[in-house]
């Protein structure tokens, strides 16, 4: 059983958390949305900064509200890949000390390891070998989980992640940023079936269309045109109607290409990662569709969806157990793929 403190900076969110194996002791995310919404999008310096002024009295409340002090920690984790590289380096600057003074060993987590293992904070039973589904702002992969540390990407997209999908739509049309849970909450209100939109296939060399691979640039542009369409026509925007086809659209591109491969792979459940697990849409579509073909689906409890460092503990903890450490010379990487993960313990 080891309990581990990590610390989450790779995008907009500081967040500290501290994990008892797969059982979460705090969780601790202060989100920068306020400071970037002006901006309609992240500014890397601006995410820097921030993270520095708060992840210190973040650390002192996760200790706190697991009321734990430093010797009941077996180790100190933070994400060091991908993500902004000076948002990283606070975080990870920030364990590596603490990991020095007090003597604790320090593991270096992937941030897409994080957002799989947040499937196994709501159902603890869960073993590899599984299917996750990873929708974030930055990924939009199907992953095959084989063990721990060991991944294999077997489809993903070729432009935009869906989560910037859902961002820059959101922006096209004025509604704010960020723009997932503002078109979730307004697809609510709308008819799901008003437009009829692109779902972006990929073709293949060979003829047909690649069945795990996604594409999102065409379905944006379609939302561009069919917007710019209405307001030429001086129609008021029917904005629940666009966010309802639109999101049913993501939704139902991303259920067939997770069913197709879980199925092909003939692994009998998938896990659900990142912001979009949190989408009322998809959701609704994925559960309904593996119920048909008697495949198991989990999704995270929504705060562990979005960005949150209960998640890198809970990778960190199951790291440590196998003897998986870093060492403290390890660097953030703006990129790695998580085929690569084992790297970040070559020397354990
Ligand atoms: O996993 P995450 O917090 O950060 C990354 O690692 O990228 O994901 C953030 C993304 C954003 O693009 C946000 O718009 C999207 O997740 N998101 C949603 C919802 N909540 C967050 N997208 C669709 N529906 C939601 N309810
Ligand atoms: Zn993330």
């Amino acid at each position: 059983m080891a309990t581990v403190l990590a610390i989450e900076t790779s995008c907009d969110e500081t967040a500290v958390a501290i994990v008892k194996d797969r059982h979460v002791l705090s969780s601790v995310v202060s989100s920068q949305i306020a400071s970037h919404q002006p901006y309609g999008g992240i500014v890397p310096e601006v995410a820097s900064r921030q993270h520095v002024e708060i992840v210190n009295s973040a650390i002192a409340q996760a200790l706190q509200e697991a009321t734990l002090d430093w010797s009941g920690i077996d180790g100190i984790a933070a994400t060091c890949t991908p993500g902004l590289l000076g948002a990283l380096l606070v975080g990870l600057t920030t364990a590596k000390t603490l990991a020095l003074l007090y003597q604790k060993p320090f593991i270096g987590v992937h941030h897409l390891e994080g957002h799989i293992y947040a499937s196994y904070l709501a159902a603890a039973d869960l073993q590899p070998p599984f299917l996750c589904l990873l929708v974030s702002g930055g990924h939009t992969s199907l992953i095959y989980v084989k063990d721990c540390g060991h991944y294999e990407t077997l489809g993903q997209t070729r432009d935009d992640a869906a989560g910037e999908a859902f961002d820059k739509v959101a922006r096209l049309m004025h509604l704010g940023y960020p723009g997932g849970p503002i078109i979730d909450r307004l697809a609510a209100q709308g008819n799901s079936k008003a437009f009829p939109l692109p779902e972006g296939q990929v073709s293949l060399a060979t003829g047909g269309f690649h069945r795990y691979d996604s594409s999102f640039s065409g379905l944006k542009t379609a939302m561009l045109r069919l917007t710019q369409k209405l307001q030429q026509e001086n129609q008021t925007l029917p904005i629940e109607d666009l966010a309802a086809s639109f999101q049913a659209t993501v939704a139902k591109a991303l259920t067939k290409r997770a069913i197709a491969c879980a199925l092909d792979y003939g692994l009998d459940t998938i896990a659900v990662g990142g912001g979009v697990a949190a989408n009322t849409g998809l959701r609704q579509h994925l559960q309904a569709a593996a119920q048909t073909h008697n495949l198991r689906v989990l999704f995270p409890p929504l705060q562990f969806c979005t960005d949150n460092a209960a998640m890198i503990a809970c990778a960190a903890a199951e790291h440590l157990q196998r003897g998986h450490t870093s060492p403290l010379t390890l660097g953030a990487q703006s990129r790695m793929a998580i085929a690569d993960v084992m790297q970040l313990y070559a020397h354990s």
